[in-house]
């Protein structure tokens, strides 16, 4: 369930960024809005939220950075380290934790939820406060300072209308309101909109083509794309909300290094994901080894991933086909992903030797290896691209 800020009146508003539909948004969710659009929030000035999540773009973008895979920051010749998630269905994501689940018949507990590809923000409100300072991104000296930018600028009074008068007093709790403003922005209907084809197919408004509908098939079928084993929807339920395409869980894919992110030019720094999470420590359970997560990052949801581009964490493809066909023959032609060394192909180079041992080369369609045929064929990869293309939302692009 989403959660509905209460208690604030219901205004209409014309979005100003040229937005067909209108959307309903409560004050608190408007000051949020204000907030996520601010340019003057970043040092120097003329950086927004908005700047690498793009309202018309699945709120998904790079800050028209010179490196596609990831986004520049406010001062030139800085980069962030990952790929720009969508910030679409975000706020359907769990607490991040360690879940109870069965794996085979035993009970196993699972990496799941939070914010960031790493999940190391618990929650939306507290994601918010990291890229403001992180000095890669919006780079501010503190918290404080931008909530002191706030007060002297021109929703200060909107601010103290749904805060209260004195809400500037103490700048730090100020900013932790306005944080939980911003929350509520992305908690809203703009955020989560259900307005694919897929969902009117769902809700029996539209047809799937012949070549969409192959795409679903094998989309669900767990002996040939199985890709609903992590990017999940319920084959029976027509609810557009049981129909999320992640679980929120975390996966080792083993993708290829992607040496145009500046960050990898020093061939001994590697993004292990999860198993470097920052405050990991304080909420592993005993059980899990802290080296079965590294290389493991969240399963992104795959609604409006067509407009998404590049794909994965490390932006490691500019094309979605390409992104697709990776789960065909990622094992069976690696010399097609993977550089070469010492005459053998490297697989999963963005990963150091020792810390391979997670990756998925288990599960469906995972599962193949050199000589074996992949569980996917060509028409069945231009099928899934042609499924993908429907879970676009209207009004992006
Ligand atoms: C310079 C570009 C940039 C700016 C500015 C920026 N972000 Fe992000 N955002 C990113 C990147 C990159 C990630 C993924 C980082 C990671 O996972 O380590 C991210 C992740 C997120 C996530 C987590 C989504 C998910 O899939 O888990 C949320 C929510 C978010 N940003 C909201 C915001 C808000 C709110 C602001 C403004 C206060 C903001 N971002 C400003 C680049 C940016
Ligand atoms: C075992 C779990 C699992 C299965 C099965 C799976 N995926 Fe994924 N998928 C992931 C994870 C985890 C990521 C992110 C990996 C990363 O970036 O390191 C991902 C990322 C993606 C992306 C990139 C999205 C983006 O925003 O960058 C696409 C596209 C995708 N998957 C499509 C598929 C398709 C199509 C299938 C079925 C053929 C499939 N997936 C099966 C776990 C899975």
């Amino acid at each position: 369930m989403l959660r509905i800020v209460a208690g604030a009146a219901f205004v209409c508003l014309m979005a100003p960024l040229a937005l067909a539909e209108e959307i309903k948004l409560s004050d608190v969710q408007l000051l949020g809005k204000r907030v996520f659009e601010d340019a003057n929030l970043s040092e120097p000035r003329g950086m927004s939220c908005a700047s690498c999540h793009d309202p018309r773009h699945a709120f998904q973008g790079n800050n028209a950075s010179p490196v596609a895979a990831v986004a520049a920051g406010s001062r030139p010749g800085h980069f962030g380290l990952r790929k720009v998630p969508t910030l679409m269905y975000k706020a359907y994501s769990p607490p991040f934790g360690f879940y109870k689940d069965v794996d085979d018949g035993k009970e196993v507990l699972e990496a799941k939820g939070g914010q960031f590809w790493d999940g190391r923000a618990d929650d939306l409100a507290q994601q918010v406060q990291t890229p403001l300072t992180n000095p890669d991104e919006m780079n501010n000296p503190s918290l404080e300072a931008v909530a002191a930018k706030i007060a002297v600028g021109d929703y200060a009074d909107l601010a103290k209308s749904v805060f209260g008068a004195d809400l500037f007093d103490d700048k730090a709790t100020a900013m932790t309101k306005l944080a939980g403003a911003v929350a509520a922005f992305e908690q809203s209907e703009r955020f989560a909109p259900f307005s694919s084809r897929f969902d009117d197919w769902l809700r029996g408004k539209a047809k799937l083509t012949e070549l969409e509908s192959r795409g679903y098939r094998v989309f669900v079928d767990p002996k040939r794309g199985n890709c609903l084993a992590c990017h999940v929807g319920k084959t029976d339920s027509k609810e557009p909300t049981d129909w999320l395409f992640t679980d929120f869980t975390y996966d080792a894919f083993g993708l290829p290094r992607n040496r145009a992110i500046p960050a990898n030019s020093d061939s001994k720094y590697f993004d292990l994901g999860l198993c470097a999470r920052p405050g990991l420590d304080a909420v592993l359970p005993k059980e899990v080894a802290r080296d079965s997560l590294c290389g493991a990052f969240k399963v992104p949801t795959l609604r409006n991933v067509a407009v998404a581009t590049p794909y994965f964490h490390n932006g490691a493809f500019a094309s979605l086909r390409d992104a697709v066909a990776i789960y065909a023959t990622r094992d069976t032609d690696p010399a097609h992903w993977y550089p070469q060394k010492h005459g053998g192909v490297n697989k999963y180079d963005d990963l150091p030797a020792n810390l391979r041992a997670g990756v998925n080369v288990k599960e469906v369609p995972y599962d193949r290896k050199i000589g074996q045929r992949p569980r996917l064929d060509n028409g069945d990869i231009d099928a899934l691209v042609a499924f993908l293309k429907t879970l676009t939302d209207k009004g992006m692009d």
